[in-house]
């Protein structure tokens, strides 16, 4: 199969795969430590999804009134639902603060107090003193901070020499005997297919957003990296947590940032009302966001939506006025003027909980190495790969991530992979003789392209996302749940009758798109049966069957396979309920929120 494709072979110490903002800071990183590095990425690196990123970085510096990691690490695994593991909540939340003031040293232009400090904002779940007061956590370049960090880094990563391969899409991985020795891509350019060695290959790959009809993500999130680890065999966990976030534009999706309820906005149903006060009396419209966007879906369902249709919700910042807004919200103002018509210093932003994150991904550990269950042992490292950024599942989301932790997350396990390879790694190491390496890739690579089928990737891709969308909502039942499972195998068949109209090399979309799918397909398919193998409500997973939390059943990490006829198969990991260092006492579960 190689003779019929043209193959360039590249050898490096790292390759890591997607430029957003973890594969930027592992890249830089690496490359600073005079590791040599690649960086594959399938968009321009200053197009990845994390320019999206508009609220902020939370970190506690304090700037803005008392704040510390402790107090952070307990909203984390709060907002997780306990389900995050304490050991790696602990490390992000106590690198925050180091990795934030890096950041600003690398040029990052965050918005600034009166004094020249950074300025903090408040978020949804972050408080003061354990649950008592609201914390302004949140790092903020005006509302659009995954922008700015965005730019800096890759300005970084270019100072520091490292290479990049932009516009090429990563295919699969190079595993051998359960070891990862580098990756297949293919050069969207020309079409010819390039074998990548590395001694670590690092997933930075981002979410499945996309799975979704309606998903604040880019188009581009199709769980890339996510496909390769389910085809090398490899479980992904915790892949029934999916956030909404409460305040996707309606019609369009687009994000708006929960720094506009950080700054004093707020939602009213179509009597008027600011709801949130019944729901969430002392947080109000800072509840956490499956809290948030639960309430506001009882709001439709109860018949108080706004609208024609009574089906969606406004979120108010008219009251702010045109200074605050032009200067802390600028983005979000243009956003609504395009995507709803809307001029937030008069009008409301019809608003409506959005697909916007993926808890659950690829298993790894705090230093960004990719674990998996072996031997009984549930945290066996898999040698030569790693994941990072929205792609891993650390787990330090658990099942409900808190907003402006994403960036966080970006940073601090880019910063903690690039760490780990430069403090245990040599340069120039040589690479393992393989016979046949991305032979199989390959074969299904040619396969797609020229498969018999009668039926468009878009049909396929517009049946996927609508079943997840109507099946694995907000709130879910085993009936809907069992439903989407049903359609979801259906539409896995239909994938052996895809047609690949364009069977040219050079910028075949048409091909490339259905790759995206099959990953795509993968995430849907082991996303919608963890939601029903689940049978509890924890963090976003909101099954009405099963309304309570069963810490005693269920207080533990979802591993799920898939082999190629699109069966899913369960295995299960232990929540870290351990911390690292006894300066903070472990959390035990409480009740869980409504
Ligand atoms: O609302 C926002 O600005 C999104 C932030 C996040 O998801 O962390």
């Amino acid at each position: 199969m190689t003779d019929s494709y043209k193959i360039i072979d590249h050898k490096y110490d790292i390759v890591v795969v997607g430029a957003g903002g973890a594969g930027l800071r592992a890249t830089f990183g690496m490359a600073a430590k005079g590791l040599k590095t690649a960086c594959i990425t399938k968009v321009f690196p200053t197009r990845s999804h994390t320019v999206a990123a508009q609220g902020g970085m939370s970190a506690s510096l304090g700037n803005m009134g008392p704040d510390d990691w402790r107090w952070h690490m307990y909203d984390t695994i709060k907002g997780s639902d306990w389900l995050g593991d304490q050991d790696a909540i602990e490390y992000m939340c106590r690198e925050a603060v180091p990795a934030v003031i890096e950041l600003e040293h690398q040029g990052v232009p965050f918005s600034r107090t009166e004094e020249g400090k950074i300025y903090q904002r408040p978020f949804g779940g972050m408080t003061t003193n354990y649950g008592e007061g609201t914390a302004q956590r949140t790092c903020a370049a005006a509302d659009r901070t995954g922008h700015a960090i965005l730019h800096t880094l890759y300005q970084q990563s270019l100072k520091h020499e490292a290479e990049f391969f932009i516009e090429y899409f990563a295919l699969d991985l190079i595993m051998d005997d359960g070891v990862c020795r580098g990756v297949m891509a293919i050069n969207l350019e020309d079409g010819t297919i390039h074998r990548f060695r590395g001694h670590q290959v690092v997933l930075a790959t981002g979410g499945f957003g996309r799975s979704y009809f309606s998903a604040t993500s880019a188009h581009t999130c199709t769980g890339d990296g996510n496909g390769m680890v389910l085809r090398a065999g490899l479980p992904l966990q915790d892949m029934e947590f999916t956030q909404f976030h409460p305040t996707g534009i309606y019609g369009s999706g687009c994000l708006i940032t929960e720094g506009v309820r950080g700054e004093g906005g707020y939602l009213t149903n179509s009597e008027g009302e600011r709801f949130m006060e019944r729901y969430a009396p002392s947080a109000k419209d800072l509840a956490s966001r499956d809290v948030v966007s639960r309430s506001m879906t009882m709001e439709i369902r109860e018949g108080r939506g706004v609208g024609e249709n009574k089906d969606h919700i406004h979120l108010h910042l008219e009251h702010l006025g045109p200074a605050v807004i032009n200067e802390r919200l600028p983005g979000i103002a243009e956003s609504a003027e395009i995507f709803a018509g809307v001029d937030v210093t008069k009008e409301p932003i019809p608003v409506i909980p959005t697909v916007h994150y993926n808890m659950g991904g690829i298993q790894t550990n705090y230093h960004g190495q990719v674990v998996t269950l072996k031997d009984g042992d549930p945290d066996a490292v898999v040698e030569g790969l790693m994941a990072i950024g929205e792609a891993a599942c650390v787990s330090v989301h658990g099942a409900n991530r808190l907003g402006s932790n994403s960036l966080l997350d970006l940073i601090v396990f880019g910063r903690a992979a690039a760490n780990f390879c430069s403090e245990n790694m040599k340069p120039d190491a040589p690479h393992k003789t393989l016979k046949d390496a991305g032979d199989e890739c390959l074969a299904r690579l040619d396969k797609i392209r020229y498969n018999k089928g009668n039926t468009p990737t878009a049909k396929i891709r517009d049946n996927m996302q609508r079943t997840m969308q109507n099946d694995a909502a907000v709130f879910r039942t085993g009936e809907t749940l069992k439903e989407g499972m049903d359609k979801m195998a259906e539409i896995w068949q239909s994938f052996s009758d895809v047609k690949v109209e364009d069977k040219s090399l050079v910028w075949n979309t048409d091909l490339i798109e259905t790759l995206e799918l099959e990953n795509l397909l993968g995430s849907a398919v082991t996303s919608i049966h963890s939601a029903y193998n689940r049978q509890e409500s924890r963090g976003a997973h909101a099954r009405e069957d099963f309304p309570d939390r069963d810490d005693e059943n269920w207080m533990k990490h979802t591993l799920s396979s898939l082999d190629d006829k699109g069966n899913v198969s369960f295995e299960y990991r232990p929540v870290h309920m351990y911390t690292l260092t006894d300066e903070v006492d472990v959390f035990p579960p409480k009740k869980r929120v409504y």
